[in-house]
């Protein structure tokens, strides 16, 4: 696999008192203020936005002692002291300059956190903050914009802060550099450091069918009036979608099984050149993570520890290029973007697409596996109450879902307020995912949510389900 460069976009309540860092002590990620109902109040909002981000990013960096924060576990990742300083760096250079006007605090260290001067495998050799700068320095930032926030005019200030949006744009891009973080945790070698109850048991049987049909015709994209949605999620658009069938579930590790029993990692017939290219190049020939025991029974190692992979649970850690050549030996294939946000959004009784499958409430612990509040995808089947109109489950949380569609912006697209958050990364290089994953939190996560990468990543948590044009009827 080729090594990143720039992978990651550049610009990118007080810190809780962080717990001392002990390598042999093993957090939970489970329990945690997030699933409680969300303020309206934009500033409340963004205030507790902000606290949780913080909460996870201290949960994250105090269970590892400061050599494994210095250390590179992989060279796909970023040290996670790294990630630790470019937080604060990033609340720095947007809500304390861009936002609150003031002289910058640590302009000497904006080179070192931009993610387009250095690539990840190269940040370790880098003059970082050490572990307790770093928090010290977050923690500077977070201080200042608390008080900030709390006297800050909202209203009639500019697009910038209209409803709190670069609070929540800095709270979106913390939680997103704390599942960055989890995937570094989930490289790292080494004994557990993090754990997390399972996924709740879900009662009853899964859904009715296996596929349902997406009625054609027009349906709204995006969104224009979602207070919070980066620049690459609007403006509202209609989109002509042709009938189609999509997957109730996601593909789950008993299916993928059965393609890998009947040869599908050796057979080119399923593959795209360059998927091809890589799965030969490297002697791919099972998800990542997954190895076999001297029983010839496939095991898969999770933050640490060991277990068999459990046939029921979503497929995991795939790259588009298997999950394409799955759905070819499939006789389907994956679903473009804009099929998969009708899947999940639209609404046949009234026309309208909602916040998310399951109506315009935020998520709770009942809707979706999101949050981290368990370190790994619920069985295909689950969440019954997240399901959308039309009966497709866990199209939020669990596991990222690749769609066949480039990355590009909407008609109309305006890059705001960076072009390196995403208009540097449209173009074909980059597919589109949709729906998050457990390692997701609400903040970052809703129906119009885009996520993209490299066609051939398979360390970051996606899967997918797969889906079929309708015959014409
Ligand atoms: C949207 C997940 C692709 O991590 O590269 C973090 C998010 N942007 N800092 C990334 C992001 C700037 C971005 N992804
Ligand atoms: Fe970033």
């Amino acid at each position: 696999m080729t090594a990143p460069a720039g992978q990651e976009n550049g610009r990118g309540v007080r810190e809780s008192s962080v717990t001392p860092s002990v390598t042999s002590s093993v957090v939970s990620t489970g329990d945690s203020s997030r699933d409680q109902a969300r303020p309206r109040d934009p500033k409340q909002r963004a205030l507790a936005a902000l606290n949780a981000a913080r909460e996870r990013t201290a949960l994250l960096t105090s269970c590892v002692d400061d050599g494994e924060l210095t250390a590179q576990h992989s060279p796909l990742m970023s040290p996670l002291v790294w990630d630790l300083a470019h937080i604060g760096n990033q609340e720095e250079q947007w809500l304390w300059r861009a936002v609150g006007g003031r002289e910058a605090l640590r302009p000497e260290i904006d080179p070192l956190y931009d993610a387009f001067q250095h690539p990840r495998a190269t940040r370790p050799s880098l003059p970082l903050l050490a572990p307790a700068e770093a928090r010290a320095y977050a923690a500077d930032v977070r201080g200042r914009i608390v008080d900030m926030l709390d006297g800050a005019r909202l209203e009639g200030s500019g697009p910038l802060v209209e409803a709190a949006f670069a609070f929540g744009m800095i709270a979106q891009h913390e939680q997103q550099h704390d599942e960055t973080m989890l995937i570094t945790h989930q490289l790292r070698k080494g004994p557990v450091a993090l754990t997390a109850p399972p996924p709740p048991v879900t009662s009853g049987s899964g859904p009715p069918q296996r596929e349902v049909l997406v009625p054609g015709g027009p349906f709204r994209m995006g969104t224009s009036d979602e207070p919070w949605a980066l620049d690459n999620e609007r403006p509202a658009h209609i989109r002509m979608v042709a009938p189609f069938l999509i997957d109730t579930v996601p593909v789950t590790n008993g299916a993928y099984l059965s393609f890998m029993a009947d040869g599908g990692y050796h057979d080119e017939r399923w593959w795209r050149p360059e998927g091809w290219a890589q799965i030969r190049r490297h002697g791919i020939e099972a998800p990542l993570f997954w190895r076999r025991d001297s029983g010839d029974r496939w095991l898969r190692r999770r933050f640490g520890a060991t277990g068999p992979v459990a046939e029921d649970e979503p497929v995991l850690h795939v790259s588009w290029y298997e999950a394409d050549a799955y759905a070819r030996w499939a006789g389907r294939r994956l679903p473009t973007e804009a099929e998969w946000e009708k899947a999940a959004r639209y609404d046949p009784a009234t026309g309208r697409s909602r916040r998310f499958p399951w109506g315009d409430a935020d998520p709770g612990p009942e809707h979706a596996n999101l949050a981290q509040r368990h370190l790994g995808p619920a069985p295909a089947g689950s969440y019954p109450q997240g399901a959308s109109p039309l009966g497709v489950r866990q199209l939020i949380g669990d596991v990222w879902e690749w769609t066949a569609s480039d990355f590009l912006g909407y008609p109309g697209f305006k890059a705001f307020p960076y072009k390196e958050y995403s208009e540097v990364f449209f173009g074909p290089d980059h597919k589109v995912l949709r729906g998050g994953s457990f390692a997701v939190d609400p903040v970052a996560c809703r129906g119009t949510f885009r996520n993209w990468d490299l066609p051939v990543r398979r360390q970051i948590f996606a899967g997918f389900r797969t889906a079929r044009d309708a015959e014409s009827a």
